[in-house]
């Protein structure tokens, strides 16, 4: 329990430094952690049981993916145009941190070297760990358990999590750099 709210309120210190991130989600690291060999081991029981559950899963899942698709078209309707603030001096190949849809929603912005904007919620889809950006490698990374994704796209590029980061539009007007709305990743298939 302390540890969730430890890593809210690591979130909502609003870090966008790697060096940060990574100082700050240590001890969440630490208390969580994570071995991917040890996942990757799947008992023949444990395959049939997933086997028989599958077919009752897809049937809800269909309907929750159904539904949940509704509920995300009436946040991203519901949600206002928020200028992020110092976006439109942002250099190339870095970025920055901003709230949105509300305070308490750490986001990023990420000017890729071509001069786009991309952003997104800054909670990693795995276990919610801060990402920042890593102007080296030109992709999002979470320090916690090795995950990264795609700058461009949110997608998952390696790594345990289940799917995209959760994208915020973005808008250029005037020469300001404008939130327009968030949309919620579907999970990754296949991966
Ligand atoms: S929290 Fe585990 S990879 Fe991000």
């Amino acid at each position: 329990m302390s540890s969730s709210k430890n890593l809210s309120e690591t979130i909502e210190r609003v870090l966008s430094d790697e060096s940060d991130v990574r100082d700050a989600t240590a001890p969440f690291q630490a208390e969580f952690p994570y071995e991917r060999d040890e996942e990757a081991q799947v008992t023949r029981r444990e395959f049939c049981n997933f086997l028989g559950l599958t077919s009752a899963a897809l049937f809800v899942g269909a309907a929750g993916f159904a539904t949940k698709a509704a509920l995300d078209a009436r946040e991203s309707e519901a949600l206002s145009a928020a200028r992020i603030d110092g976006a439109a001096t942002l250099a190339p190949n870095s970025s920055l941190n901003f709230n949105y849809p509300t305070e308490r929603d750490s986001a990023i912005l990420v000017r890729t070297a071509d001069g786009a904007y991309h952003a997104y919620g800054q909670k990693c889809t795995h276990l919610s760990c801060p990402v920042y950006y890593s102007r080296d490698h030109q992709r999002l990374e979470c320090p916690c358990h090795e995950g990264a994704f795609d700058v461009a796209t949110g997608d998952v590029l390696y790594g345990p999590p289940p799917r995209a980061l959760d994208a915020i539009e973005v808008e250029v007007r005037d020469g300001q750099v404008w939130a327009m709305g968030r949309n919620a990743s579907a999970p990754r298939v296949g991966g």
